[in-house]
């Protein structure tokens, strides 16, 4: 029968003997599916597995430390940060354009991610002939179902390397569903804030900034959106809602009144939704005291904010991001 139990016993026992004495490495992104993968693979394999997190500076707030410290706490893997934020901030520079924006962040993080695969490559040790990824049986079933390897070209001077890696794929959540990766996750030991994660965009608070992306502005959201998240955990709503996306209109300007007078400063917008598997949502109906309170504190304590508004908006016709 299916316990947590088991599904963690067999795939120890698949993966020390599909990776052997060999090395394996895996791209953690703060999200639920990599960081039970790789506790999954650390748990079998240990200091064969090296975990690389590029820190792109668009994560919310305390998370990059969660992984940084938290995750490597519960788990003792083995994990190489790249603070890569200056070189994401400087590629975003002057750009507004939605698809822009995601094909910069993409790009420089298929970049940055195989840089430090070289080095890792590079290092002593065993060869690196596995890659782990935290695909799930919703995944396995839309992508028709293929697994194998994955052909990873490096673009990369790094002395002795081929340029064409290809590297075998441990995927050891590919028959599970997202409710069971989490309860694996919580087996496992992972820290709550990991496991209970809400799913959040790649490309980040980078397209959670309407108008183009900058240091000052990010800092501002991360404000906005930790306020927000505090109030909603606190009011017990997280397992009501599938994600609440938290939006600065940075091209929009509001005439505000705040303290000794005017102000001319930016809206926040409040998406919170309910949904099954995020292709269709509903607005959640928070309740008013809810929302009244985050809107009070984040114009009280986010400075050049003003206004707070809420979407009404399902999906269709509206996107969950705003971008
Ligand atoms: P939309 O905005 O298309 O979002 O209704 C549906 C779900 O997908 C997430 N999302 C992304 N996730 N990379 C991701 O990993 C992306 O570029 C991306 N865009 C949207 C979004 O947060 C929602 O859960």
């Amino acid at each position: 029968s299916w316990t947590t139990g088991n599904v963690i016993e067999e795939q120890v026992t698949a993966i020390r003997e599909q990776v052997g004495d060999k090395r394996a490495i895996c791209g953690l992104s703060g999200g639920v599916d990599s960081a039970v993968a790789a506790a999954l693979v650390q748990k079998a394999i240990g200091s064969q597995l090296t975990c690389v997190y590029v820190d792109h500076g668009l994560m919310r707030k305390g998370e990059t430390e969660q992984v940084e410290k938290d995750f490597v706490a519960a788990t003792g893997v083995q994990l190489k940060v790249v603070d890569a934020e200056e070189r994401f901030l400087k590629a975003l520079a002057g750009v507004s354009d939605p698809e822009e924006k995601r094909k910069i962040i993409g790009r420089e993080f298929i970049r940055v991610f195989e840089q430090a695969q070289a080095e890792i490559i590079a290092d002593e040790g065993p060869a690196v002939e596995f890659l782990v990824q935290g695909t799930l049986y919703p995944d396995v079933v839309e992508s028709g179902g293929g697994t194998g390897t994955a052909n990873i070209k490096s673009h990369h001077n790094v002395g002795g390397l081929p340029d064409d890696l290809e590297f075998q794929l441990i995927e050891p959540l590919r028959k599970l569903f997202k409710d069971e990766v989490r309860m694996v996750g919580q087996e496992l030991g992972l820290p709550e804030e990991i496991v209970q994660r809400q799913p959040f965009p790649g490309p980040g608070l980078g397209i959670r900034i309407v108008g183009e992306v900058t240091k000052d502005r990010l800092d501002l959201l991360r404000e906005a959106d930790a306020i927000a998240r505090e109030e909603l955990t606190a009011a017990g709503l997280d397992r009501d809602i599938w994600q609440c996306p938290v939006v600065l209109l940075a091209d929009v300007r509001s005439v505000g009144v705040q303290g000794d007078g005017r102000t001319y400063g930016h809206p926040i917008v409040l998406r919170p939704v309910s949904s099954e598997d995020a292709m269709t949502a509903d607005w959640s109906r928070l309740p008013y005291d809810v929302l009244a309170k985050i809107s009070t504190r984040i114009t009280n304590e986010v400075s050049d904010v003003n206004r707070v508004v809420l979407d009404v908006t399902s999906k269709p016709p509206g996107t969950i991001e705003w971008e």
